[in-house]
């Protein structure tokens, strides 16, 4: 675009001997009467016939500069000349407004700068948004021009509280005897779930590095060497499938210690979270709730529940054991169940809402969602005549039904019941508003199983990470009765997001290659990928545990934030995507060479 503005003829100027004295939304009625020089940018500009006033900005604040031609004519020449986001100093006397110009919703708004001199330091083209709208631009665009987005205050806060938040963690960690350790980022990958991104070596071709999901071996490593307490503000690349909460690369809160149990670790990891709740200026609790694994499940069909709102399950196969009602009989029949969510003054909800409500658990494989209004008179459902009164009975006892409430049943696999209910449960709070602002529900889930079973891979796959270590308890049980171990793994959760996992690991080396073994990972395969960390094990490494808390996730939560994309500065979309610098890209012919790497398409 071609500015026919004239700002174009403004002549720009160095910054030659000045010197910046003050920011701008630092300054307060006490430094009036002093001369300063302050440099920033054109917020806005008002033209009122003689006198120009401009708001000017920094990272600190906006103050008001006044430029009146009988107090300052070179400066007034130039004021006349500004746009919005030119970059200008200013020097001139800080002066306190008369009364009826106090402007209470400013914090700079008792004082103005009387403009003596100016410089124009740099123009800018007219905006592709405008800043104080830019929370109706389309997030392309603003990701597009992400450096003008992060000009927004409202935006540069959620920064500042982020670096405050890794500086205040760093101090806390440092007062627990910990280090700071930093691990390679071009390694061997390690498994935590998700694809590895690839970095292809030149001088080793046909060969790869693997981007680190985690720093989780070494970290262990550090362990062996006698290190006692690590920990690292740490980048972690995952390629996975991308949602609000997860980000291609993304920062963990990473620690682990020796001789730590549990208790040791989920104490260091409160501390942390309770530094960071008094920096943002939320409550946390004196203890923080726990619930095992099973229980979870059991009351909220999800291991990372909400805990802001009820809305509980229940278990009724028991009460349904014999029922001839053909969509619990085939659930049953099958080895499934049937639960269900009780939704006090059920009438909430109405009959049009309860039709649509198949369509929400769908996608977690329900066939469908059977409902119970359970009246002074009796059953209002259309499943009512299928149940006996003993079954009707039962059901409402297993879940403690009252007069009023809508019962919503779902049977099947338990996968699919614990899903789609939990889907459901969050579904419904949001729908009928259930879910306090301002409420900060922390929990602890334990006593994870230490593996499950994978129907598609036909083996076991460790549920938190393969080095995890089951109880001591359980150690014996290993060959028997793999699925009835439970590891030594915790998660915390924060209004239903998993704010981080860790675990007790393994640290002998005849244990570690017996979970790989139930992993299905045989000893050629162990050895050729993980043969490093074995032999480490086997020089001593003491009982160590540890914990990784995604620092992105606090951050957004902390913040209120809607989605990790508000708190990385340069976010990648939902596609993987940097609409900045358009990353990825294909690249030249010639570095595909070098690195002996033909496209298949
Ligand atoms: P885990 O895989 O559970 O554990 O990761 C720890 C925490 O990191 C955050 N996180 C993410 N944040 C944003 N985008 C992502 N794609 C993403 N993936 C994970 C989550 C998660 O709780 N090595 C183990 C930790 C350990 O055992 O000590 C690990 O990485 O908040
Ligand atoms: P049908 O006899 O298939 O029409 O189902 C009777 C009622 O049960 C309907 O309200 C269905 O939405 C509901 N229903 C069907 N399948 C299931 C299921 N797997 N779990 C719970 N309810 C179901």
């Amino acid at each position: 675009m071609q500015e026919q503005d004239h700002t174009e003829s403004v002549t720009l100027e160095g910054l030659g001997d000045w010197v910046r004295s003050h920011c701008c939304g630092t300054l307060r009625r006490e430094h009036a009467g002093q001369t300063l020089t302050l440099m920033g940018w054109v917020d806005g500009r008002r033209d009122h016939g003689g006198l120009v006033f401009v708001d000017l900005r920094d990272r600190t604040g906006v103050v008001q500069v006044v430029f009146d031609p009988a107090r300052g004519p070179q400066a007034f020449r130039i004021a006349e000349m500004l746009r919005n986001e030119s970059v200008v100093a200013v020097r001139g006397v800080l002066t306190e407004r008369t009364p009826d110009t106090v402007n209470l919703n400013i914090a700079t708004g008792e004082v103005e700068l009387v403009a003596r001199e100016a410089r124009v330091l740099n123009r800018s083209r007219p905006l592709p948004f405008a800043l104080d709208g830019a929370q109706e631009v389309a997030e392309a665009t603003r990701l597009k021009y992400r450096y003008l987005d992060l000009r927004r205050p409202e935006v540069q806060r959620r920064f500042i509280f982020r670096h405050r938040l890794a500086k205040a963690v760093r101090d806390y960690l440092d007062s627990e005897g910990f280090i700071e350790l930093e691990t390679p980022f071009l390694t061997r990958s390690t498994p935590e779930g998700a694809r590895d991104y690839l970095v292809p070596s030149r001088v080793n071709p046909g060969k790869f590095y693997a981007l680190p999901q985690s720093p989780q071996l070494f970290k262990q490593l550090f362990m062996v060497s006698g290190f006692d307490r690590y920990f690292q503000i740490v980048r972690c690349f995952r390629d996975e499938d991308l949602r609000a909460d997860r980000q291609p690369e993304f920062t963990q809160i990473d620690l682990e210690m020796s001789f730590a149990r549990p208790e040791d670790v989920m104490r260091v990891t409160e501390g942390i979270l309770r530094v960071a709740c008094s920096l943002a200026g939320v409550e946390f609790p004196e203890t923080v709730r726990r619930l095992t694994y099973d229980e979870a499940i059991a009351r909220y069909g999800i291991d990372r529940p909400d805990l802001r709102f009820g809305l509980e399950l229940s278990d009724v196969s028991a009460a349904v054991r014999t029922t001839e009602f053909k969509v619990f009989r085939a659930a049953l029949d099958a080895g499934g169940m049937v639960k269900v969510l009780r939704l006090p003054q059920g009438e909430r909800l109405s009959r049009r809402e309860l039709d649509a409500l198949p369509e929400v658990v769908a996608p977690f494989g329900a066939k469908g969602v059977a409902w119970v209004r359970v009246q002074s008179d009796g059953w209002q459902s259309p499943i009512a005549k299928f149940l006996s009164a003993p079954e009707k009975a039962a059901i409402e006892q297993a879940c403690g039904a009252q007069i009023g409430d809508l019962l919503l049943f779902v049977a099947d696999s338990p996968k699919v019941v614990n899903e789609s209910l939990a889907h459901l449960r969050l579904h419904l709070a949001h729908q009928l508003e259930l879910i306090p602002s301002n409420r900060w529900e922390f929990v602890w889930i334990t006593d994870f199983p230490l593996v499950e079973w994978d129907d598609e891979e036909k083996r076991y796959v460790a549920v938190h990470h393969p080095f995890t270590s089951p109880r001591e308890e359980d150690w014996d049980r290993l060959d028997a009765d793999p699925a009835g171990v439970k590891a030594l793994a915790y998660d915390i959760v924060l209004n239903g997001t998993e704010l981080g996992g860790g675990s007790i690991r393994i640290h002998r080396p005849d244990i570690q290659e017996k979970v790989f073994r139930l992993l299905g990972i045989g000893e050629e395969e162990a050895r050729q990928k993980f043969g490093f960390l074995l032999d480490a094990l086997g020089y001593g490494a003491p009982p160590h545990g540890g914990i990784a808390l995604g620092f992105d996730r606090l951050v957004m939560l902390l913040t209120g934030a809607q989605s990790l994309r508000d708190v990385i500065a340069f976010p990648k979309t939902q596609k993987a995507v940097c609409p900045l610098t358009d990353a990825p890209s294909e690249v030249d012919a010639k570095q595909l060479r070098e690195l002996g790497i033909k496209l298949a398409t």
